[in-house]
């Protein structure tokens, strides 16, 4: 079953927060979950998931370079280190061109991070 933020019960706990710090900063990081490697970035203490690689499958994400795009904190953008395309941490979308990535819902529940694989 699936709730509103498209997260079901089989969402894996990614992240252990210990006294609200966790180990993935504003420069991302890479995790493995359910066989799946994602790219795990912390933005002004908001949880993005995105597949590990970019658009071409080649090079990974969580090195790649992170800006905030939303007004009050909300939403940013992963930029590939290789081709400079950039892509919404969101949805996936690119803003630079017609590629995307996949995007993975999260939800933080106490001090554990859900990331939705369905
Ligand atoms: S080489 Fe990474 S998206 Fe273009």
């Amino acid at each position: 079953m699936k709730g509103g933020d498209g997260l079901s019960k089989s969402s894996g706990i990614v992240v252990e927060l210990e006294d609200g710090i966790c180990g993935v900063d504003e420069n991302g990081g890479s995790v493995e979950m359910g066989g799946i490697e994602l790219a795990l970035y912390c933005i002004k203490g908001r949880f993005y998931a995105t597949a590990a690689h970019c658009a071409n499958g080649e090079h990974t994400l969580h090195n790649g370079h992170l800006s905030c795009t939303g007004e009050r904190g909300e939403g940013g953008s992963v930029q590939c280190a290789v081709c400079g395309a950039r892509f919404d941490l969101r949805d996936g979308r690119g803003q630079s061109c017609d590629s995307s990535i996949k995007a993975y819902p999260v939800r933080v529940a106490g001090n554990l991070v859900y990331v939705g694989l369905g």
